[in-house]
């Protein structure tokens, strides 16, 4: 596997230029989450397109993960898809679309998804994949053989799911999101640190630290020791510029987050 690194004005994303560069004689394909973990940051639809494109030509695969799609963190609901309504032509509005929406990408793409994070149902080992109709006896052939098939008990559980009741619930959790991320973001840009990109989806925040002066994990481990607060450092997650950059996830309550960034400002002040 090669890892490509990405750039903030990219939103962190790849784009089918820097796929172009790094496709070697046998790669096979690309894997791209968006939005992402650890930054939140959607790719650019018509540059996902590209790629997807670029994959096509190369007799290769693209595999979206789509897992934080639905938590888009705008509020702009003709712009998401599982709401049904008519799509925007406004770029940055598509850009939580699945990749499904390219009919000419639906015979190259993967797209994987779960019930862990919109749905909330981290633990119950449950998830999807749409594939091509080509590749339904290959993937028939690697389920079996791995697991079988997902436990009957979460399968029963996710149907509960789609109840006008629990997709309500979901959609208030996502509001709920979307005021902790503009409490977080503000906070964060006041201690002086920044997001070096707009975050469009997920609950996450990637703070760049490089002008304390801190590696990633010298931040982390401080921070952990002295002010008992657990960000993760980039390093968790890839190698490129990995060692100037935090996340911190708002996953927890209101009153946790307010409490938590209290602590971050207090150390990011010392540390001045
Ligand atoms: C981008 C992304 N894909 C997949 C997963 C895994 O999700 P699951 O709980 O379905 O294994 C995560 C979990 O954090 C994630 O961030």
């Amino acid at each position: 596997m090669t890892l490509v690194p990405t750039r903030s004005e990219d939103s962190f994303q790849l784009t089918a230029e820097s796929v172009a560069d790094n496709w070697k004689h046998n790669t096979k394909g690309v894997l791209i989450a968006t939005p992402a973990n650890p930054t939140g940051t959607a790719i650019d639809t018509d540059e996902l397109v590209k790629i997807g494109q670029y994959c096509k030509a190369k007799g290769g695969f693209l595999i979206v993960d789509e897992i934080y799609l639905d938590l888009s963190l705008s509020n702009d609901l003709d712009a998401r898809t599982h709401t049904g309504a008519s799509q925007s032509t406004n770029n940055k509005d598509v850009k939580l679309q699945t990749v499904l929406a390219n009919s000419e990408l639906q015979d190259t793409v993967v797209v994987i998804n779960s019930f862990s994070k919109y749905f909330g149902m981290t633990g119950w080992r449950l998830g999807w994949c749409v594939v091509p109709e080509t590749m339904t006896p290959i993937v028939e052939k690697l389920a079996q053989n791995l697991f079988i098939c997902p436990s009957t008990l979460s399968q029963k559980a996710a149907l509960a799911c789609f109840t006008p009741e629990a997709l309500a619930q979901c959609e208030q959790n996502r509001n709920t999101l979307i005021e902790r991320a503009s409490l977080v973001f503000n906070a964060v840009q006041n201690m002086g640190l920044s997001l070096d990109a707009q975050p469009d989806g997920a609950f996450y925040a990637y703070i760049n630290i490089k002008h304390t002066g801190l590696s990633a994990i010298e931040f982390c481990d401080a921070l952990l020791s002295q002010y008992h607060v657990a960000l993760t450092p980039g390093n968790d997650f890839g190698e490129h510029n990995a060692d100037h950059y935090v996340r911190l996830s708002f996953a927890t309550s209101i009153e946790r987050l307010n409490e938590g960034l209290t602590r971050l400002a207090r150390f990011v002040e010392a540390l001045a």
